[in-house]
């Protein structure tokens, strides 16, 4: 998914609040290079003060920047996901933002596996890991680094934990109209659609040892707030727990 410049945004919709201080917006991601394949991501807003991290990112319209400016500034950006990041660039060229990354993810054509210095287009400011510090107060990275690439989750400690997933935790219980007929016929037949997942083509492709996954239930959360789906508003770690459980461990 990670993709070198984009001339203009994909559709989306409106930004939205999910809890204080913390918005969502959902928008189309269409994959190039490939079947013309389109689906939905969400990108979380985090607010402190009058500053703006985005996580997981997207693109958004003259419009929804517009709307973006309303709720403060941009200041930072954290890549979560390792299949992730085609617009972080986007947000670096037009507010500065610093762009914070899991350390050993890159930002190249394809899917950031075996790549060559040659297909790198960009590059984070800061690699992050658990021992980082955060532009955001109370928040904490967990990484699941024995994913290829690497993987990350950010639990902010607030309203009882909120974590905000990349790729790791889906939760695409239905399609939505951000998806094209073809993404959604082949996202059924892939299996991406069904609730409180663990992203089936992250799973295949990113091949994460089982027991960096298990980690993620001893994190103190509630909520999850996915790149794909819906959010998930209490209970949330007992709803992963089967999917998680269900792993074979190596
Ligand atoms: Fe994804």
């Amino acid at each position: 998914m990670v993709n070198p410049r984009r001339l203009t945004a994909q559709p989306h919709g409106e930004i939205r609040r999910v809890f204080d201080d913390i918005f969502m917006v959902r928008g189309r991601f269409r994959m190039t290079g490939g079947p013309p394949i389109a689906f939905s991501r969400n990108m979380v807003i985090i607010r402190h003060d009058t500053s703006l991290t985005l996580v997981n990112s997207v693109q958004l319209s003259e419009a929804g920047l517009e709307r973006l400016a309303e709720l403060g500034k941009v200041d930072n950006v954290i890549r979560l996901a390792g299949f992730h990041g085609a617009d972080d660039r986007f947000y670096k060229e037009r507010f500065g933002a610093t762009i914070y990354a899991v350390a050993g993810q890159v930002y190249a054509r394809g899917f950031g596996q075996n790549v060559s210095a040659k297909d790198q287009y960009f590059s984070a400011d800061v690699e992050i890991d658990e021992t980082s510090k955060l532009p955001v107060p109370g928040a904490m990275l967990e990484t699941i680094s024995s994913a290829r690439p690497p993987e990350g989750l950010l639990l902010l400690e607030r309203e009882g934990g909120i974590l905000i997933a990349g790729d790791a935790l889906q939760n695409w219980a239905t399609t939505d109209p951000y998806f094209n007929l073809l993404g959604k016929l082949m996202m059924r037949a892939m299996g991406f659609i069904k609730p409180f997942a663990i992203g089936p083509g992250w799973l295949k492709t990113a091949k994460p040892d089982p027991r960096d996954l298990r980690n993620i239930l001893d994190l103190p959360f509630e909520h999850v707030l996915p790149a794909h789906g819906d959010s998930v508003i209490g209970g949330a770690r007992g709803h992963w727990r089967k999917a998680i459980d269900a792993l074979q461990l190596r």
